[in-house]
């Protein structure tokens, strides 16, 4: 038996943040922006909103729609890297504000793969007996963004998506998943300060250290490859063939990424979920936030074959395979 989505949630704060806005902020313009990564718009906290604010929000909602009480919930599983604080994980915040209280709770790190990854656990959870949890992406990248330079601020958003994951039939729900890491690249994306090897302190603040760093240009290739690579393990495993996906769902980092991987692997543009011009890249949010507005605006309809890609920090790159 599969374990299959019961219901799909999503939640971005109410702040926009143009591009036009960012002119003001940095040495850019709309139309870089707009060509080099395809964002027009993203979503930002307003102050005093955190992490567990945003999960909590689009949990709410994926509960909702697949009708499922929160106090019926045996695990939850959240994938950030911009949680509440270190202590506790912000899974037990939000399973303490929802009333979740039979369900085990925790964080899962793994970037901008963190939802797939979670995803990944929680079914096979439960494909060996559990009945129902709640895995969520919740990020506000604006935390730990540098809004001084260009070559990261244009790229982040805020927002959360949700997902609830119980027992499904043997043809339909989670058919595969595949994680991969390579810890060799961990300086292709990192926040080097802030951690146990380089403690916050005013130091750090002053060095920027507590901020999100990247090799764009490098991170780009590899990301192109690991995204066409996870898809194709996906389709393989499955014995399906590539012109059978319906969906496709890649995290969203940047258009010009998302359209090389399509075309690599075939897939036409009318396949391609694509909703980065409005949120920009959210991490571990984008995939189920993309997913849940598929499935809002019935893209997604009962027997499609979706696709998910995933790649991120670590490096972390990852994909499921889903029969709605
Ligand atoms: O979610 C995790 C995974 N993340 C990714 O996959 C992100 C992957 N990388 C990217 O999306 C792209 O590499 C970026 C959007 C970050 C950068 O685009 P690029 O086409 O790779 O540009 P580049 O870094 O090669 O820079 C080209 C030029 C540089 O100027 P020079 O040195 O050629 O004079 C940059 O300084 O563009 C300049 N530039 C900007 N100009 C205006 C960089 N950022 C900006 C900016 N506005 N915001």
């Amino acid at each position: 038996m599969n374990s299959t989505i019961l219901g799909t949630g999503s939640y971005v704060p109410n702040r926009v943040l143009t591009n036009a806005d960012l002119e003001s902020m940095v040495e850019t313009s709309d139309a870089w922006i707009a060509e080099r990564t395809g964002i027009r718009e993203r979503r930002l906290v307003e102050s005093g909103q955190a992490c567990s604010d945003l999960a909590l929000e689009a949990a709410q909602r994926a509960l909702t729609t697949a009708n499922v009480n929160a106090s019926d919930l045996d695990l939850i599983l959240l994938a950030t890297c911009t949680g509440d604080n270190p202590l506790p994980s912000t899974a037990c915040l939000l399973q303490n504000r929802l009333g979740a209280t039979r369900a085990a709770a925790c964080d899962i790190s793994a970037a901008c793969c963190g939802f797939v990854y979670a995803l990944s656990i929680a079914d096979a959870y439960v494909k060996t007996g559990m009945r129902y949890v709640l895995v969520i992406g919740s990020e506000v990248m604006s935390a730990i963004t540098d809004w001084t330079d260009r070559n990261t601020c244009v790229l982040f958003g805020d927002g959360a998506g949700a997902v609830v994951l119980g027992p499904g039939s043997h043809d339909a729900g989670i058919l595969s998943t595949h994680l991969h890491a390579n810890g060799r690249l961990s300086d292709m994306i990192q926040v080097p300060g802030g951690g146990s090897k380089a403690p916050g302190s005013k130091e750090i603040l002053d060095n920027k250290q507590c901020f999100i760093k990247m090799k764009g240009n490098e991170t780009f290739k590899i990301a192109v490859k690991s995204m066409e690579e996870a898809a194709h393990e996906a389709v393989t495993a499955n014995g399906v063939t590539m012109s059978e996906i319906d969906v496709f769902i890649p995290h969203q980092a940047n258009m010009r990424i998302l359209k090389a991987v399509s075309q690599r692997l075939g897939l036409p543009q009318e396949k391609l979920m694509i909703n980065l011009d409005k949120f920009g890249n959210t991490s571990a949010a984008s995939i189920p936030l993309a997913l849940d507005e598929a499935v809002i605006s019935q893209r997604i309809k009962t027997g499609d074959l979706v696709l998910l890609a995933a790649f991120g920090a670590g490096l972390t790159w990852a994909s499921a395979l889903v029969r709605w």
